[in-house]
């Protein structure tokens, strides 16, 4: 096999007008991550180096966000969003003629690696000019019907121009071709705007090269794959999917979920073994999770958190960048925010750190062994020493420092006890 130099380009600059959004299309979140962060996991994943992002000039946006995230890429402005073929065609001077051009849309998160490598080996066995990845869908509706002559593909019809026959072909293109980079470049230049929506089509590439008689193929993938997210049904959708595969992961790991169906675990959450999740859950962020935890029924962590092993995070409880130790147990309706937990914190029910005074966010610390009465608010920055108490509904004021075994109490909290 002779290996080319693959370079992906992926197409950002549409104006996603069916999202009916501010936001760029490919910036839209998907289990914690802009839908384009997926599509740049699994180019890397499947072993390409070089990147090129084809980005508009109302979404630079992007820029900063995927910028160095997975590895270095080089962006090209679309000025005008006129079509998939015109936004490739932006790439050209990037790229030489005897790489092999990777396309792929921004929209496709649920794309796989392991998909990515079938299409390259294909491609590279058969020595094609163009290998695309189609799927069997059985309602293809909205995506680009493959249409092939004695089995062999000749051409791809958008819905919009499709015949009455030809919308009831079931394989639909994904958007994601390999191609020859000298054959498609002389194809881009002859592409025109010769259809409904007066864009210029990459489909229409292949056509082109039918005429040609230049080598096309595909390879089939499963439909949960290719899904394209045009609005906010198909995110809905991906969301649904690739919760399944974060979901399962997680299962990997040890860890219980009681009810997949209302758990929402985003894309960068970690869960040691033996821990339980109980419904209606909701973690989203970098968080850490350790083993032998309980976590909800109706619980949300969020933000940047870890926590230890053996934690309690109960009913209806708030946990915002904050670092939990071994054995803590918050179990009813509490609102933690920028705390540091050290091990062995209970904290009572309806404990509130006031941790945002309209400015600015502050900390609170809680040394090892402290007792947090139920109803405790303690406004940012405090400090609880260790094994310190508070008793029932106190108020610890901002920059209050409870020593080590003090018990305080009331409104605002004063000492009862200097220690134990
Ligand atoms: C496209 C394909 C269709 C396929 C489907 C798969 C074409 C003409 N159609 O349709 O066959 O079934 O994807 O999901 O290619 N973009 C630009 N500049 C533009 C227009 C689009 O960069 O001028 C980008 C978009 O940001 C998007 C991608 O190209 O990421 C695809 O564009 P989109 O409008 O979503 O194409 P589809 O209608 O889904
Ligand atoms: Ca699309």
């Amino acid at each position: 096999m002779v290996m080319k130099n693959i370079i992906a380009v992926i197409l950002a600059a549409g104006k996603g007008v069916r999202m009916k959004s501010n936001l760029s299309k490919v910036l839209h979140n998907l289990c914690g991550q802009p839908l384009i962060y997926y599509v740049l996991r699994e180019v890397k994943k499947a072993g390409i180096k070089q990147v090129i992002a084809i980005v508009g000039q109302e979404n630079e946006g992007i820029k900063r966000v995927v910028a160095n995230s997975f590895q270095k890429i080089d962006f090209v402005q679309q000025k005008e969003p006129l079509g998939t073929a015109h936004a490739l065609r932006q790439a050209r001077g990037e790229l030489k003629k005897e790489d092999d051009v990777l396309v792929l849309p921004g929209d496709v998160p649920l794309i796989t690696a392991d998909s990515l490598k079938r299409l390259i080996s294909v491609h590279i066995k058969q020595n094609n000019s163009c290998t695309s990845i189609s799927s069997y869908l059985p309602n293809p509706y909205s995506y680009g019907r493959i249409i092939r002559v004695n089995g062999k593909i000749i051409k791809i019809k958008e819905e919009k121009d499709a015949s009455f026959d030809e919308k009831k072909i079931k394989e639909v293109n994904s958007g994601i071709y390999l191609f020859n980079s000298e054959h498609l470049f002389n194809a881009l230049s002859r592409v025109l705007p010769a259809n409904k929506k007066k864009e210029y089509y990459l489909t229409d590439v292949i056509s082109l090269f039918t005429q040609q008689g230049l080598k096309i193929d595909s390879v089939s993938i499963p439909e949960n794959e290719i899904l394209g997210v045009n609005g906010r049904q198909d995110l809905s959708r991906a969301q649904k999917i690739m919760q399944g595969r974060v979901l399962e992961r997680i299962f990997e790991k040890g860890v219980s979920i009681i009810d997949p169906a209302t758990t929402y675990i985003s894309e960068e959450v970690k869960v040691g073994s033996d821990t339980i999740i109980y419904p209606s859950t909701f973690i989203e962020g970098k968080i850490n999770i350790g083993r032998g935890c309980r976590i909800g029924p109706f619980a949300h962590i969020r933000g940047d958190c870890s926590v230890g092993n053996n934690v309690v995070i109960g009913n209806f409880v708030e946990i915002v960048r904050c670092k939990i130790g071994t054995n803590c147990c918050i179990k009813h309706h509490s609102y933690l925010g920028d705390c540091l937990l050290e091990k062995d914190v209970n904290v009572g029910a309806g404990t509130i750190t006031a941790n945002y005074d309209g400015k600015r966010k502050s900390k609170t610390i809680v040394k090892q062994g402290a007792f947090i009465g139920s109803g405790t608010i303690l406004v940012a920055p405090a400090k609880i020493g260790k094994e310190a108490i508070t008793g029932a509904g106190s108020v610890v004021l901002k920059n209050k420092n409870v020593k080590n075994g003090e018990v305080v109490a009331g409104v605002p909290a004063q000492s009862i006890k200097k220690s134990k």
